[in-house]
């Protein structure tokens, strides 16, 4: 596969204190010489010979073209940020902001503070949708890569030398702050609005138990430490149970086979958390059959595993 070169985004000659020479040696060095090298890349793993013995040219080009496609990925980004006035982050993105990072100002802090700190050295700062949290995050990504897996990056800050040395010298602060000036934040926008498009990872599906609603262990958690009044059962099978060694703090163990003996011990009043090994098919069933007997019941998802991976307080099982 050949990789194509995308046309400079910017208008250079529009930006303010970022000068046209300044662009066109970094579109022509940085971003051409990434993609030349990208198709080079691609070009080399084509012709390796990949026979029945492992070929110890393949690992070194798969790490070399993650570099050179994510400098490629990257620039065409960066030239894609630059161009407007950097002023007024829409409103509809700003609130977004806010609501992960507490304000547009913390986040400006946040981002260029980054940036500040890779002065001397080198990484880009991006601005990244995380569909699986449905969150904005601002991040680094050193040596052209490090990008968060699923992430949709949406703004990016270029601090590699060769992004400011020529026109700023060794002021950083200065290259920074003319980035931040030119930021185009109506194109940020339509790229955010395009990126929570994207569907989050799908989630673990129990088609059968679709009807019986679940807890996750960090609502469990906060109940606990609200103090919350809540029934937790663990209902581990009694073949499972004669291995284990812990079980959570504040739960007690009942035997899933024998429900009819302690269903009676139970309180109406206050909810009822159910869970097994890893949430799959005892502690549903329970919360199903407690659920049909009247009891607001729920199981908790992830089961006993799901709930010491959190660091859930346990204590031995006797
Ligand atoms: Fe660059």
């Amino acid at each position: 596969m050949r990789y194509q070169l995308a046309p400079l985004h910017c208008r250079p000659w529009t930006l303010n204190g970022i000068s046209a020479r300044l662009i066109e040696s970094h579109y022509e060095n940085n971003y051409g010489g990434a993609l030349n090298r990208l198709n080079a890349i691609s070009e080399e793993i084509e012709r390796l010979d990949l026979g029945d013995a492992p070929n110890p040219s393949l690992a070194r080009l798969k790490r070399d073209e993650i570099v050179a496609l994510n400098s490629t990925l990257l620039h065409e980004l960066y030239f894609a940020s630059l161009g407007g006035d950097g002023r007024v982050v829409p409103h509809e993105l700003a609130s977004s902001i806010a609501k992960d990072f507490g304000s547009v100002d913390r986040w400006r802090q946040e981002f260029v503070g980054i940036a500040s700190a890779l002065a001397g050295g080198s990484g880009w700062v991006l601005l990244t949708y995380v569909p699986r949290d449905g969150r904005l995050i601002n991040q680094i990504a050193s040596e052209h890569s490090q990008s968060i897996a699923g992430g949709v990056p949406i703004l990016a800050l270029d601090m590699y030398e060769h992004a400011f040395h020529l026109e700023f010298g060794a002021n950083a602060g200065a290259y920074i702050a003319a980035f931040m000036r030119n930021i185009d934040w109506s194109a940020v926008k339509q790229r955010y609005e395009d990126a929570i498009k994207v569907a989050p990872p799908r989630p673990l599906e129990q088609k059968e138990f679709g009807d019986v609603p679940s807890i996750s262990v960090e609502e469990v958690r906060e109940m606990m430490k609200s103090g919350t009044p809540v029934q937790i059962i663990d209902t581990r099978p009694k073949h499972y149970t004669t291995k284990a060694q812990d079980i959570m703090d504040g739960a007690v163990w009942r035997d899933p086979e024998r429900l009819d003996d302690w269903i009676g011990t139970l309180s109406k009043t206050e909810p009822v958390v159910t869970f097994c090994v890893y949430g799959f098919h005892i502690g549903c069933q329970t919360a199903s059959a407690l659920r049909e007997a009247g009891f607001d019941a729920r199981y908790m998802a992830g089961g006993h595993y799901a709930w010491k991976a959190i660091k859930g307080p346990v204590k031995l099982f006797e």
